[in-house]
């Protein structure tokens, strides 16, 4: 048994206890008789710093503070699907119903996962067999959606005994390997990443039926995105659009309120939305953290390891699992009042020194692996970050300690949102380092040309670019026939192609093989147009044809209806060359 420690200051989310010479770095702590939950982020000598997860106020000195010798951790077992969980894993509905309030009351203890519900396992090894760590010994109907796969923990192996089948709950031994008891639950810490076999490389895109971000700046499996934008330019709206989209078995979408009440839709809206690959409801395959805004800051910060943990859990049985955090300049703010606080030397903008490294190794947690387990499943762990710079303005501190360690930028421009161009992701500013690695994956299931239409629909933008200060400066009448061409093919792929309305129930997904053949019809007028200019034929005739209105359509055509989209390529040709 630890001794108790004494508190001898207070100071917003920050309680510093002294005869804490015994505890460790990370260990979690039970501050007063209130039984506040804290965790130890620095100590020097017997003095222990606690970063508390709930409201401080009316605690002093002298009051007692429990060791618990154990780190921050989350529980990981069936049931973690369609949770809500606040920073610290305590069910939302849980506390709710605990407290008889909406407003969480102090020293609420909840588990992560239900004790009492049984689950069905059946086994997939038998007495005798040989398991290691990471092995599935059987699995669980957790959802509709997901099976759940109980594997044996790391650092664990030996002979199977007494395997059980039938109904359990987490606590339940359902098996013994070697001289341990497994049951269904595992407690992992959230600081330290869940160990795997190997790293992989990723080449298959993580395809979210989003033009601008699968045809121009696409993420892959297991990699690595962030989303920075000024407010209202569209970053929950993008992280929405893949939580439902997104080619993932499991999405994790972690939410540290931007504004008091957003919070409260993302509550309200997520368990309301349909999968639409299944039909059923989304949250049969999400867990959802919410940080709503009567949580002190300090729970951000939990935020993003409790979810990253269960993230990489879900990833461990093989799954290709999405995580978004919206936004993790909330989180960044967290850690920079609780520096402050610790009184520690200020970097950049108040931030802490280690807001980098911080951010790096939160964003590596991402990748494609082949899991622990003799069966060699690969799994996947996306990471996509929402950033919130202050003002727009992509030089703060958390913008550049993000794009130091993501591959792909996905930059909202304030204008295009002004203009109501969405997504409006920026075209000539963004980019993604996957851009060719996902080439042989986009030739089989776009088309053979992709990755030749793309770089030259991106040319045709960034020539518009230039076109468009020669027009601002002498008129458009200086441009040549063909480069006036040029403009009208560009804005084109910017209306008709990357312009995309998440709310309207064609539009809002769109598949590499549509997204092909759209592109593909605006590109055909384009090189037809030219080969009809140089035969002598009027700009104007061109621009005029009643194709035109077709192609502008194109996007609402169905993708059942998909072979109208092929044609309409023929058609194009046919009717230039009329
Ligand atoms: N893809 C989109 N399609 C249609 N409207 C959009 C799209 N993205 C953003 N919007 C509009 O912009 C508004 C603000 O977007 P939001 O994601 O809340 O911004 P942020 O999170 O950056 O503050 C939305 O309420 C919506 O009206
Ligand atoms: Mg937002």
């Amino acid at each position: 048994m630890q001794k108790l420690g004494k508190i001898i200051k207070v100071s917003g989310p920050l309680v510093v206890a002294s005869g804490m010479d015994d505890a460790k770095m990370y260990d979690v702590v039970k501050v007063s008789e209130k039984k506040l939950i804290g965790e130890i982020i620095e100590l020097k000598g017997d003095k222990a710093s606690i970063q508390v997860y709930e409201e401080t106020s009316g605690l002093g000195p002298d009051e007692p503070v429990y060791p618990t010798d154990k780190p921050l951790s989350v529980e990981l077992g069936p049931g973690l699907l369609t949770s809500i969980y606040d920073g610290i894993q305590r069910p939302l509905q849980a506390i709710e119903a605990k407290a008889k309030s909406p407003y969480i009351t102090r020293g609420i203890e909840a588990n992560g996962i239900d004790r009492k519900k049984k689950w069905e396992f059946v086994p997939t090894v038998k007495n005798g067999d040989t398991v290691g760590e990471g092995d599935v010994i059987g699995e669980v109907d957790e959802t509709s959606l997901i099976k759940h796969k109980v594997m044996v923990p790391p650092g664990v192996k030996g002979k199977i005994e007494g395997i059980k089948k039938g109904e359990y709950t987490v606590e339940d031994t359902i098996a013994k390997v070697g001289s341990t008891n497994i049951s269904m639950m595992q407690i992992w810490p959230i600081r330290q990443p869940r160990p795997v076999q190997s790293q992989l490389l990723p080449t298959e895109p993580l395809l979210t039926g989003q033009r601008v971000i699968d045809a121009f700046f696409p993420v892959v499996k297991g990699g690595t995105a962030c989303v920075p934008g000024p407010f209202g330019s569209g970053k929950t709206v993008v992280q929405h659009q893949l939580a439902k989209w997104a080619d993932a078995d499991v999405i994790i979408f972690i939410g540290c309120g931007e504004r008091g009440n957003e919070m409260t839709d993302v509550l309200q809206e997520f368990p309301e939305l349909i999968d639409p690959k299944t039909g059923k409801a989304l949250m049969e395959r999400t867990v959802l953290i919410a940080n709503t805004s009567n949580m002190p800051v300090a729970a951000r910060e939990a935020s993003v390891y409790t979810g990253i943990t269960i993230a990489e859990y879900f990833r461990d049985m093989g799954y290709k699992v999405a995580l978004m955090a919206d936004s993790t300049s909330r989180w960044a703010e967290a850690l920079r009042e609780m520096s402050g606080r610790l009184e520690e030397m200020p970097g950049e903008e108040g931030y802490p020194a280690y807001l980098g490294s911080r951010t790096a190794s939160f964003y590596e947690r991402a990748g494609y692996v082949t899991c622990l387990g003799s069966d060699k499943r690969e799994g996947s762990l996306t990471v996509i970050g929402a950033v919130s710079p202050p003002g727009g303005d992509l030089s703060e501190p958390v913008t550049q300690n993000t794009l130091r360690v993501v591959k792909v930028f996905w930059g909202l421009d304030a204008q295009l949102a002004y203009r109501r161009h969405f997504p409006a992701i920026n075209w000539l500013t963004s980019y993604s380092l996957y851009y060719n690695d996902v080439n042989p994956f986009m030739k089989q299931n776009a088309g053979d040309d992709w990755p030749e239409m793309r770089t030259q629909a991106m040319d045709l933008l960034q020539q518009e670019a230039r076109l468009q200060e020669i027009v601002r400066l002498v008129g458009v009448e200086a441009l040549s026939a063909k480069e006036q061409l040029v403009l009208d093919t560009a804005k084109a792929i910017r209306e008709d192609f990357l312009h995309q309305n998440a709310f309207d129930d064609v539009d809002t997904y769109t598949s590499a093989k549509k997204m092909y053949w759209m592109l593909k019809a605006i590109l055909t007028f384009h090189h037809e147009g030219i080969k009809a200019l140089d035969a002598g034929k009027e700009l104007k005739q061109l621009i005029e044809l009643p194709i035109k209105d077709k192609i502008a359509k194109a996007k609402m055509i169905e993708e059942k209806n998909m072979s109208e989209l092929e044609k309409l390529t023929e058609q194009i040709k046919s009717e230039i060359n009329k």
